[in-house]
């Protein structure tokens, strides 16, 4: 009877491989983090095109929730251990690219870049950021900008403001007023999201150059400026909810839109979600500025697609990649998604409200572009990883000096 099982289940699950198989050759498994409003309806509007221009063929949606990747990144590495990685997945630019490319698990793409004439319509720098030891390994379909606060200019003239805050200090002086009355100064939202607040507030607070040298090894997270930051970003989170942090960037925007708290700090994604998902009208029901201490300044990141090694069809991934690259997929996707196209020629016309004001802050020389530590683009996984656990201790014990010796220690030991 044993035997007889044991051969019943070999069976099917020889079966099963069989169907499994014999369905992904005319299927595409395409693998993000994108299931929330805005997003979702990019993706799917590229993979409708993808899927018109090579009949036959389905794209397999394989997003798995929860913002910033916070759980799709973990499933992901996973599947990538097991040798079992989607056909094409979601990366961003920089140095979150370079476990994958040290450990084999992606393609180089630099012979699609000449074929596609990409290195002329892709910004240099952004090229830079996706080509380790001279080899080029995902395609971007986006830039967004990470360090913009949201508010309802409503709520503002209600509380008397005059209107957003320039600097972290006046941010804390607001922060009085607001309290006073009864609602909470600034919202945040799970670890990440508090991550991407104190690297607005070490940019704003260091200026774009110590910014960069931060994370570039060249000056000290003990130094006398940094720790001057850290302790302007504990004040920050002591008059925010973090006690009662929303679960995820989209509950966090809903404190704001809702009215019980004033400001949050978030990336421009934010937008498609406040506009398509909230119905609110730029500049009218909501408004966004440069964090404190940034205008002028681009905290850039951009979503990626790679070419796993081992993906199913390799052949379909590629073309899956040309959408991606293409300025039909990037139009057609960015103003969904709330992102500007990574690409230098795409319509400008198609980018209205915020994503017009954002285009031009991009495309104007005098922007000061800088990378973002939590959408992987100045830190590598293994130093990022330190810095959130790290950052999970000082949030929740405000040890600020063990903060910094342990990140800076870190650093060291993770380059
Ligand atoms: C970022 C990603 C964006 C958006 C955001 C919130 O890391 O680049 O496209 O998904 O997380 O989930």
């Amino acid at each position: 009877m044993a035997i007889l099982t044991i051969l019943v289940v070999s069976l099917l699950a020889g079966l099963s491989m069989f169907t499994v198989r014999g369905a992904s050759d005319d299927q595409l498994e395409v693998y993000s983090w994108w299931t929330g409003p805005g997003e979702e309806e990019g993706l799917a509007a590229m993979a409708k095109s993808f899927e018109a221009a090579n009949p036959g063929v389905r794209f397999v949606n394989a997003a798995v929730s929860g913002g910033a990747g916070s759980n799709a990144k973990a499933i992901l590495a996973s599947r990538l251990l097991a040798n079992d990685p989607p056909d094409s997945y979601q990366r961003h630019a920089g140095l979150e690219l370079l476990d994958d490319v040290r450990s084999g698990k992606v393609q180089d793409l630099t012979g699609l870049y000449h074929q596609q004439g990409w290195t002329k319509v892709f910004p240099k720098g952004l090229v830079e950021n996706l080509t380790i030891d001279g080899r080029i390994y995902a395609v971007p379909v986006n830039i967004h900008r990470a360090n913009l606060m949201w508010y309802s200019p409503g709520t503002l003239k209600d509380l008397g403001l005059p209107g957003p805050p320039k600097t972290w200090a006046e941010f804390l002086q607001q922060a009085e007023t607001i309290k006073a009355k009864g609602r909470i100064p600034l919202a945040v939202g799970p670890e990440w999201t508090q991550k991407h607040l104190l690297e607005t507030v070490l940019l704003g607070e260091l200026g774009a150059d110590k910014y960069e040298r931060l994370f570039s090894g060249g000056i000290s997270w003990l130094s006398p400026d940094v720790t001057a930051a850290l302790a302007t970003f504990a004040k920050v989170l002591a008059v925010s909810d973090v006690k009662s942090a929303a679960g995820d960037w989209q509950p966090q925007l809903d404190k704001v839109f809702s009215g019980s708290a004033v400001y949050a700090v978030m990336g421009d994604w934010s937008s498609s979600y406040l506009e398509q998902s909230k119905k609110l009208r730029w500049e009218t029901d909501y408004n966004v500025t440069a964090s404190p201490g940034t205008d002028g300044v681009y905290d850039f990141l951009s979503d990626s697609f790679t070419l796993p090694t081992g993906s199913r069809r390799p052949d379909l991934a590629r073309k899956w990649l040309v959408e991606c690259g293409s300025a039909d997929g990037q139009n057609l996707f960015n103003p969904l998604k709330g992102s500007i196209p990574a690409r230098t020629d795409a319509d400008p016309g198609l980018y209205q409200g915020y994503l017009d004001w954002a285009l031009q802050q991009w495309r104007d020389p005098k922007t000061r572009i800088v990378g973002s530590l939590t959408h992987g683009v100045v830190a590598n996984n293994a130093y990022n990883a330190e810095i959130d656990s790290a950052l999970g201790l000082f949030v929740q014990h405000g040890d600020q000096g063990k903060f910094a010796r342990t990140v800076e220690q870190q650093y060291r030991e993770t380059q």
